[in-house]
């Protein structure tokens, strides 16, 4: 992972929620599963954890890598059973859950295929769902005009849809599906470029040296001048499932 995000951890949550749009998506899966056994796999400082939690009465396990994330997440007490290790290979016995999903986590694992096999696994019979950064919101986002690298990193780590539904059906999954969703846009305004100084997405750590830097001086005096009145953010979101049945 290139992402450090025992460093990051403290600040994660200063511009992270849990998504509603997603979190609808997911609440209703799991609205269609037979029984309440839940385990997300790479919760971070518990977001989505505590949305799905606060609406359900589900029993969730909460997976996560990172020590500093997992102190974080504790510090807010959302009950859960937190659980420190790696989603590649799952510490819990085949059919111990219902439903597994995770967000914004699929882009750190390397083997998509060993993934859904162990996702098949401790499901046994229930629905797995990822939350992930749908390729048209990276190619047309405003802020690969400041920033050139931009697309082109997260191109190469967010996986396709198509390739996720694959991974999905050899991996054992019927009924596979996704629903992508956007928001309304949101306009580039002071308040969006010091999002972008706190980088609050991890692509901006990823950048070659110096081009943050630069491209967020010229977004800086982009907006303080008003030279791009109109320029709008469409936040985009898909969540990619299958079924054991
Ligand atoms: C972008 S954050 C998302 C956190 C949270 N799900 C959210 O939506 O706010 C990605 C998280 O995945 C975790 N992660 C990355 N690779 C992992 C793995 N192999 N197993 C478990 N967690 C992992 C990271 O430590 C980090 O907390």
């Amino acid at each position: 992972m290139d992402v450090d995000y025992d460093r990051i951890a403290k600040h994660y949550d200063a511009h992270r929620r849990a998504g509603d749009l997603y979190i609808d998506t997911l609440l209703a899966l799991l609205g269609a599963c037979s029984g309440r056994r839940v385990l997300e796999l790479g919760a971070g400082t518990g977001n989505s954890t505590a949305a799905i939690t606060g609406r359900t009465g589900c029993t969730m396990t909460a997976l996560e890598i990172s020590p500093g994330m997992l102190r974080q997440a504790a510090a807010k007490r959302i009950p859960a059973r937190w659980v420190r290790a790696s989603a590649a290979q799952l510490p819990f016995k085949g059919g111990a859950f219902d439903y597994v999903f995770s967000t914004y986590m699929l882009h750190y694992i390397g083997d998509l295929a060993g993934l859904m096999r162990e996702c098949a696994r401790v499901l046994e019979k229930g629905c797995a769902a990822f939350v992930t950064a749908p390729a048209s919101f990276i190619r047309d986002h405003p802020m690969n005009e400041y920033f050139p690298s931009l697309a082109g990193v997260d191109l190469a780590r967010f996986q396709r849809i198509e390739a996720v539904e694959a991974a999905l059906r050899d991996g054992g999954f019927v009924r596979v599906g996704h629903e992508q969703r956007a928001r309304a846009p949101e306009p580039v305004n002071e308040a969006y470029v010091e999002k972008v100084a706190s980088k609050f997405v991890s692509t901006y750590d990823l950048l070659p040296p110096g081009e943050f830097e630069a491209g967020l001086a010229r977004l800086r005096s982009d907006v303080r001048e008003r030279r791009r009145p109109g320029l709008t953010v469409t936040w985009e979101t898909v969540t990619i499932w299958g079924w054991r049945e």
